[in-house]
């Protein structure tokens, strides 16, 4: 072969494994609310012994939990940043290991990153002066009240207002200070770079400005970056959902929009929508007024991550907003054939009743190649059936009517069903 033709085949094959990995991104949340507790050598050493089962069921992302040392148990009160050495989920020796496992496997890690708030090493009380350190011997991190926000309702910043929502439990950090963000954005290199974490999953991510997420995400470059952007839906006066939930999903549009490049979000209306759908049998919900998705996912389909629980609203001693547990097959059957980003809840990943029909909606996900942005065809919103098609390749059914042959095109055979949901493939 020509040189010139060896440099064509060989864009061609990098192309083609770019647009392979683009397509086929699916993540894991690796823990739940009471991983922190796990007995024995910890959370890590257990992901790492689970780490051929996550791989081989076709996971391309892990999001494993906030990694620094922490005031409370889970991480998301970080102190010492550079400290991994103290976590409840295991040291920093057994972290490299289980990062550097999945690497093995071609799996990517998120690292859960707290950026909004950071406590103190020592301080006079609530609302008074605070002095943190960084947990390095050369004094980065370790910083006073100038690095807080002035309008702060914990502390005694001095500095400038916060460009986001107060976070209550502990002091807001300064991002517009210089040296504020140059000492975080280090500090991220060096999860990436010296520990080996691929991207983020930013915590309340709305207690800073998109203008300062962008900053940390161009800094860092990561392979992905899903905001946690976590408001209410609107309710009618008997308790469920309104049935135009579009003022929601346009804060998550806005943001992803405000902040470009690989910056994400979770998709909480599409959660919210679903599981309203699902739990009262009103499946026209799934459709807004254009035919497109009621969620993110219908406006912004390669910057949403779509789910069904996480260790807040689903975990057994959290439960704050749980999927109606009877129609958890019903949501991946829904998330794992549509566009978007889907990312599986741990709990629902390892359970013994649902593991291997995740494994299959998964297979049909990676061999039909639908992606982000795949195409969405909605052929039926009604109260008791939802259908749609996807790509030409895949329809996905979820609701309790059972015959909808006469909606499904007839070259689509059935290749898994279950409970009040069925999945064909062309
Ligand atoms: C990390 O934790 C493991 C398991 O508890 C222990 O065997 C190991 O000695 C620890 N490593 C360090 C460097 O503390
Ligand atoms: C954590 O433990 C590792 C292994 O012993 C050590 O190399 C590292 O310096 C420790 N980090 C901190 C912040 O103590
Ligand atoms: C802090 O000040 C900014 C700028 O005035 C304002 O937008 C923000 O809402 C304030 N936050 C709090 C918690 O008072
Ligand atoms: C980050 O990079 C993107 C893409 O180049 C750009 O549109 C955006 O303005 C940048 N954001 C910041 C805060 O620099
Ligand atoms: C499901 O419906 C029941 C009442 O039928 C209600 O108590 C529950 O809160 C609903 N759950 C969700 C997630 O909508």
């Amino acid at each position: 072969m020509r040189k010139s033709q060896v440099c064509l085949l060989l864009f061609l094959v990098i192309l083609g494994s770019l647009s392979q990995s683009a397509l086929s991104q699916i993540l894991l949340q690796a823990f739940n609310w009471e991983s922190c507790s796990q007995g024995g050598s910890g959370w890590y050493d257990l992901l790492s012994s689970q780490v051929d089962a996550i791989a081989g069921a076709g996971i391309t992302h892990v999001w494993l939990p906030p990694p620094s040392h922490s005031v409370d148990a889970r991480g998301y009160l970080p102190g010492r940043l550079y400290d991994l050495n103290v976590s409840r989920y295991g040291n920093e020796t057994q972290l490299r290991a289980l990062v550097a496992a999945f690497h093995r496997r071609g799996i990517k890690c998120v690292a859960d990153v707290v950026l909004n708030h950071r406590t103190a090493e020592r301080k006079d009380g609530r609302g008074v002066y605070c002095i943190f350190e960084g947990g390095t011997p050369d004094g980065r991190l370790d910083w006073g009240p100038h690095m807080l926000c002035r309008n702060d309702s914990y502390s005694d910043g001095t500095g400038n207002a916060d460009t986001g929502l107060d976070y209550q439990p502990a002091p807001d950090l300064d991002h517009l200070n210089a040296r504020v963000r140059s000492e975080l954005a280090d500090w991220l290199n060096w999860l990436k770079a010296d520990v080996g974490f691929d991207g983020w999953r930013l915590d309340f991510a709305n207690g800073y400005s998109p203008a300062v997420a962008g900053m940390y995400i161009n800094a860092t470059s990561p392979d992905l970056a899903a905001a946690e952007i976590w408001t209410d839906l609107a309710y009618e006066a008997d308790g469920k959902p309104r049935a135009n939930q579009d003022a929601h999903r346009q804060i998550l549009a806005a943001w992803v929009d405000a902040v470009g490049g690989p910056a994400a979000a979770f998709d909480y209306t599409t959660k919210g929508v679903l599981q309203a759908a699902l739990n009262f049998s009103e499946l026209w919900r799934m459709q807004d007024a254009q035919g497109r998705a009621p969620g993110l996912v219908g406006l912004r389909p390669a910057q949403s991550v779509t789910f069904v629980d996480n260790h807040d609203t689903g975990s057994k001693t959290q439960h704050s907003w749980p999927f109606p547990p009877e129609k958890v097959l019903q949501g991946y059957a829904y998330i794992l054939s549509h566009p978007g980003i889907p990312c599986i809840f741990y709990d629902h990943f390892f359970d013994p009743t649902m593991k291997d029909e995740i494994a299959t909606m998964i297979k049909i996900r990676t061999r039909d190649k639908i992606g982000p942005t795949s195409s969405l065809r909605i052929l039926l919103a009604q109260h008791d059936a939802y259908v749609a098609e996807i790509d030409g390749k895949v329809v996905a059914k979820v609701g309790a009517r059972y015959d909808v042959s006469k909606i499904v095109p007839p070259e689509f055979v059935v290749t898994t069903s279950g409970n009040d949901f069925a999945i064909w493939e062309n």
